[in-house]
């Protein structure tokens, strides 16, 4: 056995139609949800405009489609991913839906990054976050069903490595995963550690602002003004 095989990241074995493992060079903490979060799903779904949600859906989905689509995620199986700002607004989220066969263990990754946020690298990096959770899932096939408009998406699916197969407006693209090593695991483990991490300091923030801004709010408008420079 290659004594290097565990230790090499996938990008060392390219071959078409099998991912090629995450990028390392930058950063973005992303943070596993709950069904707690099914409010700030919505609301971010709901900020979609009409095209996004042709784009994410298929069809241009109502705010009842998206209340439907949100309230049916099961987050017993299914994993979801989020990615905050500063003020814990939900800037991107990703759905990892799980096949129900086990002979065939795939799974269907479907994401949303909010216009203001995009071109960031968001949505790739849900990819690769959601990507390395199904490789240690035992998952074997990835697949993407986005219109083939969705240049934008088609682009992260073919530079994960993906072939894409394209009939009229529907494009299915699919990339085959490999096997879990103790790499993936780990990969996964750091990934899940600093969401977790991001999303308590923010929620430290979030907090902390919180409580001074009602004092803040108490306080005569001179003590708040910064004082004028003396000429
Ligand atoms: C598709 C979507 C998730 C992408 O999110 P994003 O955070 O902007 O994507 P990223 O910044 O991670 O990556 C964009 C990549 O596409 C490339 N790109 C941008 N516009 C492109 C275009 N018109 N054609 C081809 N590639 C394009 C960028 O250069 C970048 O590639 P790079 O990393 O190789 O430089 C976002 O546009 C979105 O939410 N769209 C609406 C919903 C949707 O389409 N969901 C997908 C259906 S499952």
């Amino acid at each position: 056995m290659d004594k290097h095989a565990e230790t090499q990241p996938p990008s060392a074995v390219e071959k078409p139609g099998e991912w090629r493992g995450p990028d390392t060079s930058t950063f973005i903490p992303i943070s596993e949800i709950g069904p707690e979060f099914r409010p700030q799903i919505k609301r971010h779904l709901l900020g979609l405009d009409p095209h996004d949600r042709y784009l994410r859906f298929g069809y241009i989905a109502n705010d009842e489609q998206i209340a439907r689509y949100v309230d049916g995620i099961d987050f017993e199986r299914d994993q979801v991913y989020a990615i905050f700002d500063h003020d814990l607004k939900m800037l991107a989220m990703a759905h990892l839906a799980y096949g129900s066969t086990p002979e065939q263990p795939a799974a269907e990754f479907g994401v949303s990054v909010a216009k203001k946020a995009r071109g960031c690298g968001l949505g790739k990096r849900l990819f690769e976050r959601a990507a390395v959770h199904a490789v240690n899932s035992g998952v074997d096939t990835l697949y993407i069903y986005a219109l083939t408009e969705n240049a934008t998406m088609l682009h992260i699916a073919r530079r994960a490595g993906a072939v894409i197969e394209s009939s009229g407006g529907e494009s299915a693209a699919h990339v085959k995963l490999p096997p879990a090593t103790f790499r993936t695991h780990l990969t996964e483990l750091m990934a899940g550690q600093v969401g977790t991490m991001d999303f308590m300091m923010k929620s430290g923030t979030a907090a902390l602002h919180g409580l001074l801004t009602p004092k803040l709010k108490g306080l005569p408008r001179r003590t708040r003004k910064p004082a004028s420079p003396k000429v």
